[in-house]
């Protein structure tokens, strides 16, 4: 039996080809059906936008954390109150986000308690669970414990450095007694890295002479690279690597949706400095989750971690602000709002 509650709901409608478009997707209204036991229906206050987000809908192939089809809600992580719950657990009036994705870009998310995790508003803003105290953080923090493990004094190099999950690997590589250089889009948030977040050192990678830029900075080459980007900055990157270097491969957001998937001119350099390049995925830390959200915690409260969201409004725009994820038109960590007014 349906519920009386009615929700907004972004669904695709066919594959994008490239970067997702409006007509590649619709704007649904429909009826919230009744809860089954241990199920919670929470109204979300923020939905995240991810630079993933275009590979799971781009992808015809099914992935690792769920590749979404013509009919399927758009995937999203999401925050909000609980207003009907089956679960013990999740009382109504409590505040909760999901942690594998699935809450979607829509009004109204039904999901199993076992897909949630109650929040405190009053500890931190809600939006900040989507940020540093959620995925991007825990993917930052997994990448640099278990991939790039590292030793306090080494160079570590992050790419896409302002986003959300170079911003929180840069900080926690600080944290742990590295050397963090960054990279990022212009002087504004260049400046914004050495200066608010700590950074000892940040990088135009637009300035046209990276790889120059890259050898002054790190005189005795990379021990770490936290990739975001892929494409030529990671070639570049791998060209300096040191002997022993490790790689970690998070993300490649300048090939998804523009179809630059160059192949890499030095990769020569992994044989001849024993460099390690490996990929991982979040979701696959999942038992690392509660040790690590208590770590970030920890150091947040203790003001040596900041973060920083970018707030769009309103549901509908969910396209256009999704698009500025890839025009580097962000100064933080991307998340709609889903109604205009209600921030709790
Ligand atoms: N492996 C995993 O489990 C996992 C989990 C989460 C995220 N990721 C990946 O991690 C990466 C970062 O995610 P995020 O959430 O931090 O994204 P984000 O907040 O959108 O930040 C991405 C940053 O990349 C930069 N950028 C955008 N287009 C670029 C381009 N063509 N070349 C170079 N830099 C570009 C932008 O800053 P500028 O202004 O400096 O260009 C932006 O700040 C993505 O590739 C994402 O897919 C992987």
């Amino acid at each position: 039996m349906d519920n009386a509650v009615r929700n907004r709901a972004w669904r695709m409608r066919r594959k994008p080809a490239g970067l997702v478009q409006q007509d590649d997707l619709e704007l649904v209204t429909e009826a919230v059906r009744a809860l089954a036991p241990g199920e919670v229906l929470l109204r979300l206050v923020h939905v995240s936008l991810d630079p993933g987000q275009q590979v799971y809908m781009q992808s015809t192939q099914e992935l690792p954390g769920g590749t979404i089809w013509p009919g399927d809600v758009i995937r999203a992580w999401g925050v909000g109150e609980v207003v009907e719950s089956r679960s013990d657990r999740f009382p109504v009036g409590s505040h909760a986000r999901d942690h594998h994705g699935v809450a979607g870009v829509q009004e109204y998310a039904i999901l199993p308690e076992a897909a949630l995790i109650l929040v405190d508003p009053e500890a931190a803003p809600l939006n900040a669970h989507l940020n540093i105290l959620g995925m991007p953080g825990l993917t930052a923090h997994a990448g640099l414990s278990q991939i790039g493990c590292l030793q306090p004094g080494e160079t570590v190099v992050v790419s896409g450095a302002s986003g959300a999950v170079g911003a929180a690997a840069g900080q926690i590589a600080r944290i742990r007694g590295c050397r963090v250089v960054g990279l990022a889009g212009g002087p504004e948030k260049c400046a914004h890295l050495t200066g608010e977040l700590g950074f000892d050192a940040a990088l135009d990678y637009r300035s046209g002479r990276l790889a120059a830029d890259l050898t002054l900075a790190c005189p005795d080459g990379i021990d770490v690279y936290f990739d975001n980007t892929g494409g030529e900055i990671l070639d570049i990157c791998l060209g300096q690597m040191a002997r022993k270097g490790r790689i970690v491969f998070c993300g490649a957001i300048a090939a998804y949706g523009s179809g630059d998937s160059r192949g890499l001119t030095n990769y020569l350099r992994i044989l001849t400095h024993q460099v390690r390049f490996e990929a991982f995925a979040y979701y696959d830390y999942e038992p690392h989750f509660a040790s690590a959200l208590a770590e970030l915690a920890g150091w947040m409260q203790a003001g040596l971690l900041k973060h920083r969201e970018d707030v769009a409004v309103g549901l509908e725009n969910f396209v256009p602000v999704f698009h500025h994820l890839f025009t580097s038109g962000i100064s933080g960590k991307l998340v709609l709002q889903v109604r205009d007014g209600v921030t709790r």
